[in-house]
């Protein structure tokens, strides 16, 4: 995908890999829309891609996820790309996780991206790109964090799926799975401290790996087509 004048959504653009990838997009030329749940990050994020159109997006309304799709195309004039940034962390052995922070895992980094990616497939055409940021916990499935790497896991599963089914139609649909990021995500985990972690990429080197991922079609990311 070539992303000059590309019309690209970023749910979880209040996020930091999430706002620094939508700045960066839209300094490359790319037509932005920004999805997010904290109202002032997301109007600072707006403005700084050009006053981007913008909408809330809450997680536990799954309806609206699928909604930001239509909306996103109604505001550019079409979509070429999605970039799922949303994502909470949690950390614990497993009999410390309860079922409620479970569910909150599955929602937050399973369901929501499932939703805005879902409504997604109809309205990103062939050449266009379908991207979610998972995580190498995927295979890694470290201890301590067994909710977390399961939620991911269901959004890298999912992904998997959906691209052989439209391998020969659809857009690239595309798992970024990042290893860790100094961006503060570890210390916003929604229960537990999170274990002790060499020092991670810069959100510079993190936003780098997405850019190669959308661009190359999911080869950049290693679980592209
Ligand atoms: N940083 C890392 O080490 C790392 C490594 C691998 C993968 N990742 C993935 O990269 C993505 C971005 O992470 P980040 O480092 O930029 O972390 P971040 O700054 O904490 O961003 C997380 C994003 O998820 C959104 N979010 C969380 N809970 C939500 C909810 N209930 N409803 C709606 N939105 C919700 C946040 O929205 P608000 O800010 O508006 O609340 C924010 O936009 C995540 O998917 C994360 O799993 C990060």
């Amino acid at each position: 995908m070539d992303v000059k004048d590309a019309r690209v959504l970023v749910p979880g653009a209040t996020g930091v890999i999430g706002a620094a990838l939508a700045e960066r997009l839209y300094g490359l030329g790319a037509r932005i829309a920004v999805a997010g749940r904290d109202p002032d990050s997301l109007s600072r994020v707006a403005a700084a891609c050009g006053d981007a159109p913008a909408r809330r997006l809450d997680a536990y309304d799954l309806d609206g996820c699928a909604r930001s799709i239509p909306w996103a195309v109604g505001e550019l004039g079409g979509l070429d790309a999605v970039v799922v940034c949303v994502g909470v962390a949690g950390f614990g052995p497993a009999e410390e996780v309860g079922d409620t922070v479970a569910e909150h895992l599955l929602t937050v980094n399973a369901l929501a991206p499932v939703a805005v990616l879902r409504a997604a497939l109809a309205a990103v055409p062939a050449g266009g790109v379908l991207a979610a940021v998972t995580g190498v916990v995927v295979d890694a499935a470290p201890a301590g964090m067994a909710d977390y790497a399961a939620s991911k896991a269901a959004l890298a599963t999912w992904l998997t799926s959906v691209r052989r089914e439209r391998r020969r139609t659809g857009p690239a649909v595309v798992d970024i799975r990042l290893s860790h990021v100094e961006s503060g995500f570890a210390e916003r985990a929604v229960c537990g401290t999170p274990p002790t972690l060499p020092r991670g990429r810069t959100v510079d080197e993190a936003v780098d790996r997405i850019l190669d991922a959308l661009t190359s079609g999911g080869a950049g990311a290693g679980h592209g087509p």
